[in-house]
């Protein structure tokens, strides 16, 4: 079994493949905005990140959606995959990878692992009766079921019956190898709650399952009985493989598995949790393949304190959101607002509307633009003339910045993203306390030109220092206070940014370059008014 290398300077990491039955909801949105917070910043502390998404295209559900919408399965995906890239397009996600199911690739990978699986002896036909939740492509055993046989996370849909012959999967060879590797990595999942979650289920005693659908044409055929066609789940985790192949390689596990293998981190929402810490393993067990070396399963997102559903009409559409308040307010308010692991709940006029003001025009935005205007005006366009070093340590933004990158590094490798932001809005709101105690504008009247040097550069120094942390999730607006403290950083230069703004340099407090001449005060996040014509 693989051992976790911290020191490798390579980080992959995945969202899950979205089911391509719809347009993407506002909870595939939530995952991909995680993944990406977490691709900026490692990329930033100079790890070459590869962060993969893509689709899940094949399979009983997405085949009868085409089917009722009068499509051919593939029109119908290449439509709704090109929704998914769209949206992280406005999103601003720099994925590296966009695999989809579908790719000729991806069945070439597929057979090989197969074949793997099938040499260890781990394949075997059987009867597979039970109930069939198209919308989860899952068996569930009847206690799960609620009243008048319908699926939980799918409560308008009935289950369907099913009795035929299938091949299944020997996961219950591998009871014992699964709890070592959760004794042994106790960080494979995460959080906490979910990891226990996944203990009792596998203490319970694991149960093979069918890896292979009789009636279903959308799917790869089975390479030893092609009357049979490949169960999606296990097509569909191969997609996290497929998308390692350089492009014009040859698809061979060999050479997908070469350079970034074993993912560091797969992402993925709390429903999904036992494909990905269970299933998946002992998958990759089989074929003789490395394990990733962490699963984090987050919480849901309710509005207005409801379950999202369509039948509720309740389902906030990202695009209309993101068209309305922009990419870094939607990013900022799921990272902020919502502890990562837990559900958390999305209100518009309650939550959304005023957080986003509070913090990022009021707290982050006017300081800046104050402060700005008097440097400008007190210190000739420039950043003081003096250095973080002139400061002494027990000012009290220099005591709060002088260990802020360090704690913000590590809330973001725990994926404690509103920890993160929490951390830099002291810094904030300390730097909006210390600049009306301080009053420089009462200083510069007195002709105490060094103490209102002092205090203006350690404010533009917290804000720059805020901006720097804070720009894994909301980079336009931390380019936005960049270039007004004079620097020509852009943070959505992924190839470029950990030369031009490594977190090795600017995650420390007091780097501003003194004298370096300042651009205009503009706002950076114009306040924003409730739409009259309701929420998203
Ligand atoms: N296709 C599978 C994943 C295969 S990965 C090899 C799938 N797709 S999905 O589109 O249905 O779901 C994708 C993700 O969206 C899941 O992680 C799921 O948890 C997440 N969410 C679905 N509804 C959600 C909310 N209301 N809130 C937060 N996340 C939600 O499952």
């Amino acid at each position: 079994m693989n051992s976790i290398d911290k020191n490798k300077n390579t980080f992959a990491l995945t969202t899950p493949l979205y089911y391509v039955n719809d347009l993407p909801h506002i909870g595939s949105a939530y995952t991909t905005i995680a993944a990406d917070v977490i691709a900026r910043f490692e990329r930033q502390r100079g790890k070459s990140v590869l962060l993969i998404t893509g689709t899940d295209e094949h399979g009983q559900k997405i085949e009868r959606t085409a089917a009722a919408r009068g499509l051919e399965p593939q029109a119908h995906c290449d439509e709704i995959a090109a929704g998914f890239q769209t949206l992280w397009q406005k999103l601003d996600i720099q994925y590296d990878r966009f695999i989809r199911t579908t790719a000729p690739t991806h069945e070439a990978i597929v057979k090989e692992f197969f074949q793997r699986v099938w040499e260890s002896g781990d394949i075997y036909l059987s009867q597979q009766k039970g109930w069939y939740c198209v919308s989860c492509e899952e068996f569930k055993e009847e206690r799960e079921l609620l009243e008048g046989r319908r699926c939980s996370l799918h409560p308008n849909k009935e289950v369907e019956w099913r009795d035929e012959q299938n091949y299944f999967f020997r996961l219950s060879k591998y009871q014992s190898q699964l709890e070592e590797l959760y004794q042994t990595r106790p960080d494979f999942i995460g959080p906490s709650s979910r990891r226990n979650e996944v203990l009792s289920f596998v203490s319970q005693g694991l149960q093979d399952f069918s890896i292979s659908r009789l009636n279903v044409e959308w799917g790869f055929p089975m390479p030893i009985d092609p009357s049979q066609t490949i169960y999606v789940w296990f097509d569909a985790l191969l997609g996290y493989v497929t998308a390692l192949l350089d492009p014009d390689t040859e698809p061979t596990l060999e050479n997908a598995l070469s350079k970034w293998w074993p993912i560091n981190l797969h992402l993925i929402g709390k429903d999904i949790l036992r494909f990905h810490a269970v299933y998946w393993p002992a998958m990759l067990m089989s074929a003789g393949v490395p394990i990733p070396d962490r699963v984090f399963g987050h919480g849901f997102l309710t509005m207005n304190g409801q379950k999202m559903s369509k039948s509720i009409g309740n389902i906030i559409d990202p695009v209309a959101l993101v068209n309305r308040y922009g990419a870094d307010a939607v990013r900022y308010y799921f990272m902020k607002e919502i502890e990562f692991g837990r559900d958390g709940d999305f209100n518009e006029k309650e939550r959304f509307i005023p957080i986003l003001n509070a913090d990022l025009a009021n707290d982050l935005g006017n300081l800046l633009n104050r402060t700005l205007s008097m440097a400008r005006r007190y210190c000739g366009d420039k950043v003081p003339p003096i250095s973080g070093k002139d400061i002494p340590p027990d000012n009290p933004l220099k005591a709060i910045g002088s260990d802020l990158g360090s704690r913000v590094a590590q809330a973001y490798e725990n994926l404690a993203f509103s920890n993160a932001t929490e951390a830099v809005l002291t810094l904030i709101r300390s730097g909006n306390k210390y600049i009306d105690e301080q009053a420089p504008w009462k200083l510069y009247k007195q002709g105490n030109q060094q103490a209102v040097e002092q205090v203006l550069y350690a404010v533009l120094e917290s804000v720059r220092l805020a901006a720097y942390l804070l720009s894994p999730i909301i980079p336009n607006i931390s380019n936005d206070i960049y270039q007004q403290l004079g620097f020509d950083t852009n943070f959505n230069d992924k190839t470029q940014i950990n030369v031009s703004a490594a977190f090795i340099i600017h995650a420390n407090w007091g780097i501003l370059p003194n004298s370096q001449t300042l651009g205009e005060p503009r706002p950076v996040f114009g306040r924003l008014e409730l739409p009259e014509t309701g929420s998203a």
